[in-house]
């Protein structure tokens, strides 16, 4: 290593009101392969996370389970810390934002903001719930949505039609804490002017750093660059930092009853979370902290929270006096099948059901970093593919290779290997380090594990060609024997170092396995010579499809056992997506005649729950449909007069004792729920839908 670089990491800091799931090991498995393939590198590299413990939903979540928020904020602390180091995830720290250090930290950069003109107190007008006496955040209000009428929908957006609006906006809202309606009342609000801040925000966006090596690093991904310039010429709103009593957090110094918003105070966490490291390990804070700052910082975060770790938490470390994130790192979203993780079908599994269930970690590390690249992708857990990947890659490549070898040394050589520093299978896997070496550093971990595994199959087919099995059977090939063995001893030592970050557990008992100290990334160039090794115990288990069936079975029967406290956070309210149908082509498409309707009669189909008649005028005819759309329209007069989207191509269909339906009536469905479509003002009966 030239350049020994000092570097502080951090993952996205989880509510303390969830369970820890599959998506949130996506990044911290993520962070913790970076971190690691740094420290194995020789670099100094801080690895620092906490519970994100503020705001309304940790509060209410603690008055449901009839505690204090305290008491809820510990006991989910330890049950986050279990489940991650479960995982193998290596925090340096793992805090709390309901700490001293964060208190402290908020205050000082409050002031600073304050003293720089940067804060401003403005008076709003907020819905409030007269019932529970509190101001209620966008998601707590529901009502009908302003634009389609759906009921039930939230104070931020639509999840019938999409439309985003403000809580204000909803017919007949309702608290969705006490059900009372709520009504408008004034308030004074603390603001950050964020809107003072585009030019920095401008030129800190599109910037880049130069790091100790010389490396030179952008800030941002080219596509959160791209969103952030959106966001920017959008025009940039000042930013409301300040929340009413009774609310989970800090209050604010001099403004009585005000508390700092947890968006505030959740990145701040992460000075709180390494202060509190550097106290323990007598590390120097402010070398990393202060303006002038060359210690390199990351944040490894979901494509989701980007707004607030590339333009928010920026530009307060800036007017607080304080140096910026060398970079932001974000990542997609898991999606599980190819559909948006869901409980109903078991596949929002949980980190605790996947460890209770004896699966491996490393299985699943190895999997997602096997996904993952330096963009802002989401990426799929295909259980199938889980189980076909692990088993061929790690078992069938990779340990196999240890399995094959190990015997004939202990039982013919007495545990010694032969010093094979000349061979070329062995120069073959060395002169790859670099290569995968800047894999790793480029978050291009997909990348990375497909240059190993394709070592792997090198030293499989030396295996095939060799057959140690066919050499320890002859006469006077011993020596060969002796020199193949240890020339795939020494290849699995080059693979085990290079997964090392992936696989940490495996890694640390192939070093004891091997006689080794812990394995570095100079490793790779070092051969073993004339060394001794210890017997081989077997490394990895195969993964058998029963333990993945039981894994969703469990998580289903999760959904009513979950506790109280836990809310998942986000995959909640949200539709599943069904994965997208094969491509096609504007003739397979046009094969479809879509037509615009007028609904001229709608009625219930007695003998049928399901069924409602339309009767539609298409313009050039009218036509009797049937549609099973009963449950979502218990109410079908309503539809009498409405535009409806018909495939009038479709073949007549017979309706069993009903009679025929000449056509079918488009619908979006989700949730169990189906939503007709419309056509806006203008189209007529008739018209062709393309
Ligand atoms: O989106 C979330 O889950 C937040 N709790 C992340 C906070 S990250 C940081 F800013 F603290
Ligand atoms: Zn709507």
């Amino acid at each position: 290593m030239s350049t020994q670089r000092t570097i502080l990491v951090t993952s996205a800091l989880p509510y303390a009101n969830g369970s820890i799931h599959l998506g949130h090991m996506v990044e911290h498995i993520q962070t913790d392969v970076w971190v690691r393939f740094q420290k194995m590198r020789g670099h100094k590299c801080y690895y620092v996370c906490a519970d994100d413990t503020h705001g309304t939903p940790v509060m209410l979540a603690a008055q449901k389970a009839g505690l204090t928020p305290e008491a809820l904020i510990d006991r989910v602390h330890d049950e986050h810390l279990a489940d991650f180091t479960g995982f193998h995830i290596g925090y340096d720290n793992y805090y709390s934002t309901h700490s001293p250090e964060n208190r402290a930290f908020i205050e000082q950069i409050y002031h600073a903001l304050k003293a720089n003109g940067k804060i401003i107190a403005r008076t709003i007008e907020q819905l409030y719930d007269p019932e529970k006496q509190m101001f209620l955040p966008d998601r707590f209000v529901k009502g009908e949505c302003p634009e389609c009428g759906a009921k039930d929908q939230y104070g931020d957006n639509c999840e019938a039609c999409g439309t985003t609006y403000n809580p204000t906006d909803l017919k007949n809202p309702y608290s969705a804490i006490s059900g009372a309606t709520p009504v408008l009342k004034e308030s004074e609000h603390f603001f950050f002017r964020l809107g003072e801040c585009e030019a920095f925000l401008r030129e800190w966006t599109s910037g880049s750093e130069t790091l100790a090596d010389g490396c030179l690093k952008s800030r941002l991904q080219p596509e959160a660059l791209n969103k952030m310039k959106e966001w920017i010429d959008g025009g940039l709103q000042d930013w409301d930092i300040s929340r009413d009593a009774p609310y989970f957090g800090f209050e604010i110094p001099d403004a009585p009853g005000k508390y700092f918003y947890v968006w505030l105070d959740a990145p701040i966490g992460y000075m709180a979370s390494f202060k509190n490291l550097c106290e323990r390990i007598g590390e120097d804070f402010d070398a990393f902290f202060r303006a002038e700052s060359t210690a390199e910082m990351y944040h490894f975060i979901g494509k989701d929270i980007l707004y607030f770790h590339a333009l928010f938490w920026p530009a307060t470390l800036h007017y607080a006096g304080l140096r910026t994130p060398t970079a932001v790192f974000a990542h997609g979203f898991l999606t599980v099948d190819g559909q948006k993780m869901s409980k109903s079908r078991g596949t929002f599994i949980t980190a605790r059901s996947y460890l209770d269930e004896g699966l491996n970690p490393e299985w699943m590390r190895y999997y997602i970093a096997a996904k993952l690249n330096d963009r802002i992708e989401d990426i799929d857990l295909n259980l199938q593919d889980f189980i076909a990947r692990v088993n061929s890659d790690l078992i069938g490549k990779y340990i196999n290779i240890a399995a094959r070898a190990a015997g004939f040394i202990h039982k013919r050589f007495a545990g010694s290997l032969k010093d094979v520093a000349d061979s070329d299978l062995i120069a073959h896997l060395q002169a790859a380090a670099d290569g995968i070496a800047a894999d790793y550093e480029g978050r291009e971990y997909g990348k990375a594990l497909r240059s190993i595994m394709s070592l792997a199959d090198a030293v499989n087919e030396y295996v095939d060609a060799n057959k140690p099995w066919e050499l320890a059977k002859q006469d006077g090939q011993e020596a060969k024997l002796h020199q193949v063995c240890s020339e795939l001893i020494n290849a699995f030592k080059i693979l085990s170092v290079y997964l090392a970050p992936v696989l940490p557990t495996t890694a640390a008992g192939v070093a004891r396995f091997l006689n080794l100290p812990a394995l570095t990334w100079a490793n790779a160039k070092r051969s073993l010579g004339e060394h001794r090794i210890n017997a081989y115990s077997h490394l990895m288990q195969r993964i058998e499809p029963a333990q993945v069936d039981k894994l969703i079975e469990r998580n289903k029967q999760n959904i009513q056992a979950a506790p109280a406290t836990l809310v998942e956070s986000q995959a909640a309210g949200k539709p599943d997506y069904e994965p997208l149908s094969p491509e096609c082509s504007f003739d397979d498409f046009t094969k479809v005649d879509l037509r615009v309707a007028q609904v001229l009669n709608c009625e219930k189909v007695e003998g049928s729950s399901k069924l409602l008649k339309f009767q539609v005028d298409l313009g050039f005819e009218q036509r009797t449909i049937f549609s099973g759309i009963a449950a979502s329209y218990p109410e079908p007069e309503k539809l009498i007069g409405r535009k409806v989207i018909v495939v009038a191509n479709f073949a007549p269909r017979k309706m069993a004792k009903f009679g025929m339906s000449e056509g079918m009536i488009t619908s979006a469905s989700g949730d169990g729920k189906l939503f007709l479509l419309d056509a806006d003002n203008g189209a007529m009966p008739g018209m062709r839908v393309g």
